[in-house]
């Protein structure tokens, strides 16, 4: 690390105290408040990773009330805070209760510099990993903003997805239900260079039958009863854009025609219109139908799935990508703990375990609803399967508690798929990316059992 002292926040209403705190600490830099509302003032704008908090602050100073408001209120506001709250010997069921709103740590009265510092110091470590973890999460998410991938799989598709986006062709993206097919079209709508122009999503299921068409093609003034203003359809708002036509599987044959004709003539015209309107588009489709069934039992046109499908993108399902679950399941936990202002919660090993071995049959859009969920309901600083509302694995299967190797090993292998995923399999390339040495990354190879398939060979 730097020589650069870190910085910590005392808050304590004891003049005394505080300056002994003050020098004793003196390797750090030390901001001091005296009470709760000055501490927050002090921790907006100087945001100190550790915190060590005196609970009995005025106006209550021998009860704890004030010093808990203090610590939600600083946690809502940065999550990842590590506040260590002093307690004298009567105090140590505030000092737990502290502990439940997630406190990190507390320590008696009075205190002992030596220890502090250890705890202090332990404090920065944990900060700093947690928040390097959360960056490396949140910041997952490549080129492909808010889409989270590490499986070799989807990272595949990702570059997939970079390489069709500058070019205008029509992509159907498939996969089944949360998936996650809408947030990719809107990826590859984003790398476009349509990007500034607008993404316009229509959802052919949600629509009854007899109104897709208008609100496709839009209608004059009186085209039909009920008619009773210009209306412009979803294809002409997305003129420069990009159209999604989410679900396009759900779409009646005679829409089907009639959407096929926009496609080849690159024109529409309204209900009730006389004339013919250019619209420029980018096309993208979505389904979870299996398309090729409905054309052979003729519920789907096939000249209409050969202009929609130029370029063809399957979405595996989530149980088919290993690692995503818990890396999505961190970045849900990080967006949310964000959103609702809750302190972080770490996933418990069975959680962990659960969260690897379940088989998602609602995919991301459950993982989304499980965690989301278990952020408001579970107390205390860990989420636990049952928090997740899933089975806990097997009783006493002590195997779930990966030794430090295992799970180094684990993140090894993960960086060498990943980083041989993102290089095609350049072996080179993804050493320098993984900044180790070529021996290097093919003893991790080999130790991992990992073999390159070259795709000019395969
Ligand atoms: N790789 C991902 N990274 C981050 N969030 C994702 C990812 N995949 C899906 N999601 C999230 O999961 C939810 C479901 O995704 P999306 O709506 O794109 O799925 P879908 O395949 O269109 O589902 P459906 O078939 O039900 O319409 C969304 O909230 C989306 O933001
Ligand atoms: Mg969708």
């Amino acid at each position: 690390m730097n020589d650069e002292k870190r910085r910590i926040l005392i808050v304590e209403d004891d003049l005394g105290l505080r300056t002994q705190l003050k020098w004793a600490l003196a390797e750090f830099e030390v901001l001091v408040a005296e009470d709760g509302p000055k501490a927050l003032q002090l921790f907006e704008r100087k945001r100190p990773p550790v915190v060590i908090l005196d609970l009995g602050l005025p106006p209550d100073p021998n009860g704890a009330s004030e010093g808990l408001a203090t610590l939600e209120v600083l946690l809502k506001m940065a999550p990842l805070t590590k506040v260590i709250v002093a307690s004298g010997n009567e105090e140590r069921v505030n000092a737990l209760k502290a502990v439940g709103l997630g406190a990190y740590d507390f320590y008696p009265k009075p205190a002992d510099p030596d220890v502090m510092r250890l705890i202090i110091k332990r404090a920065l470590t944990l900060h700093d990993l947690e928040e390097e973890n959360e960056q490396l999460v949140l910041g997952r998410t490549s080129s492909l903003a808010g889409l989270v991938a590490s499986s070799p799989k989807m990272l595949s598709l990702c570059r997939t997805a970079e390489r069709v986006a500058t070019a205008n062709i029509a992509v159907l993206i498939t996969g089944e239900s949360g998936t996650g097919k809408e947030i990719l079209a809107r990826s590859v709508h984003d790398l476009s260079a349509r990007a500034a122009q607008g993404f316009v999503a229509i959802n052919c299921a949600a629509i009854p039958e007899n109104l897709l068409e208008s609100e496709l093609f839009g209608h004059e003034k009186g085209a039909f009863t009920g008619a009773v203003k210009q209306t412009i359809g979803k294809v002409e708002q997305a003129h420069l854009g990009t159209l999604f036509l989410d679900e396009i599987g759900d779409m009646p044959l005679s829409l089907q025609a009639k959407l096929l004709r926009f496609l080849q003539s690159r024109t529409i015209e309204r209900i009730g219109g006389r004339k013919e309107i250019e619209v420029d588009v980018r096309v993208l489709s979505a389904t979870n139908r299996d398309l090729a069934a409905m054309m052979r039992e003729g519920s789907f046109r096939e000249d209409l799935f050969y202009r929609l499908n130029e370029v063809a993108m399957h979405i595996p399902p989530l149980r088919d990508r290993p690692g995503d679950a818990i890396l999505l399941a961190r970045y849900f936990r990080a967006k949310y703990s964000k959103d609702f202002q809750r302190a972080p919660k770490t996933f418990t090993a069975d959680a962990l375990a659960a969260l690897a071995g379940h088989s998602w049959p609602g995919n991301v859009r459950e993982l989304e609803n499980r965690v989301k969920r278990a952020m408001l309901m579970a107390d205390g600083k860990g989420i636990a399967a049952g928090d997740l509302d899933l089975d806990p694995p097997g009783d006493g299967d002590t195997s779930l508690m990966p030794t430090l190797r295992q799970i180094r090993a684990q993140a090894e292998t993960e960086a060498v798929t990943r980083a041989l995923a993102i290089t095609d399999n350049n072996v080179s390339d993804a050493s320098q990316l993984l900044g180790v040495s070529r021996p290097t990354l093919y003893e991790i190879m080999h130790a991992a059992n990992l073999h390159i398939k070259r795709r000019d060979r395969s």
